[in-house]
């Protein structure tokens, strides 16, 4: 490839199996950031670095608004995102300069649904609190009346979002005989037909669910859809996970929420301001707090990495990307 059409292409980051070999066959030119640098990229770094560039690796710490696309310049024809969320991506902005933005579904579906159980488990079985007693020595032997959690097998688990990741948490509760319930906007015949699970709306899951996992995407009509008024319906035995986005649940009304009980506990693996907390939340024993890992699998991360090489390789060949994302979100 002569220098005229040589492609230009941004990683913002190191990301696992570094960059695939086929950008350079393809001869693009690659940013990469320096290796022994693994953290995100000053909003000014970004800013300047993704200027002329034809193709970005994106995080989803990474904003793209109108400001990014214009630092860009015109040239630019995708956004990959390196994440199955794209939440940091004005899709609008993107579609009104004809630019691609793509994601990266399924490969880290059963990852993050692991995560979604693990919390569940950790939150409800009391383990978080459990484990940092026996690191600090407070473990004095075991006690009927110590850790006393709350039951899985047999009780009910809501699924709010049964898109991919939710299907594949709700399909993991067979071997704890668990009753179904799922919110969705559409109704979803697999999880219906195999698991027996009931289609219903908000107030419904939040009153019956024992554990209650949260799966949608972060847009306008989810933010804060788990707010003071939901929290207060839900049992005082429940158990809530969000593994999806932080902004879907109003935090400081869950710090509220978990010091009153009005639920027995939460996981959490992302927040509403990552990679801050809500004042009071860290102070809580009944609450399991992760670092947003959900995909973090070396084999999920290394597929995630496939896919963004596939979808940018595809964007510069001028043939559609495989994991185009939609303008407009859907659930
Ligand atoms: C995603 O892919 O959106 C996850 O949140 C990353 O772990």
């Amino acid at each position: 490839m002569s220098d005229s059409t040589e492609k230009r292409i941004l990683f913002t980051r190191l990301i696992p199996s570094g960059s695939d070999k086929r950008f350079a066959d393809a001869g693009c030119k690659l940013d990469v950031p320096n290796s022994g640098v693994d953290e995100p990229m000053a909003r000014d770094e970004f800013l300047r670095r993704i200027g002329g560039c034809h193709g970005v690796v994106s995080m989803l710490t990474d904003k793209w608004d109108a400001e990014a696309f214009d630092a860009a310049g015109p040239q630019l024809r995708i956004v990959a995102n390196f994440a199955v969320g794209y939440n940091n991506i004005d899709l609008a902005e993107a579609e009104r300069r004809g630019v691609l933005v793509s994601n990266t579904p399924e490969v880290l579906t059963e990852a993050t649904a692991d995560i979604a159980w693990a919390l569940m488990m950790m939150a409800g079985r009391r383990l978080g609190e459990a484990e940092r007693d026996v690191r600090a020595g407070r473990f004095g032997g075991w006690g009927p009346n110590d850790y006393l959690g709350v039951d899985l097998v047999g009780k009910t688990l809501g699924i709010i979002g049964a898109g991919r990741i939710g299907t594949a948490t709700a399909r993991r509760s067979l071997g704890w005989k668990m009753r179904i319930l799922y919110m969705h906007p559409r109704e979803n015949e697999e999880l219906q037909n195999d698991l027996g699970a009931e289609h219903v709306d908000l107030k419904t899951i939040l009153k019956q669910s024992d554990y209650l996992s949260i799966h949608v995407p972060l847009t306008p009509e989810t933010r804060h859809l788990i707010g003071v008024n939901e929290l207060s319906i839900m049992k005082p035995s429940s158990v809530l996970v969000n593994t999806a986005r932080g902004p879907v649940i109003d935090e400081a009304a869950l710090v509220e929420a978990l010091k009153e009980r009005w639920i027995f506990a939460a996981g959490l693996d992302v927040y509403e301001d990552e990679p801050a907390l809500a004042p009071g939340l860290a102070d809580l024993e009944n609450v399991v707090l992760l670092p947003h890992l959900g995909s973090a699998t070396a084999e999920a991360r290394t597929r995630m990495a496939k896919i963004v090489a596939d979808n940018i390789l595809a964007a510069m060949e001028g043939t559609p990307p495989p994991n185009l994302v939609k303008q407009k979100p859907t659930q």
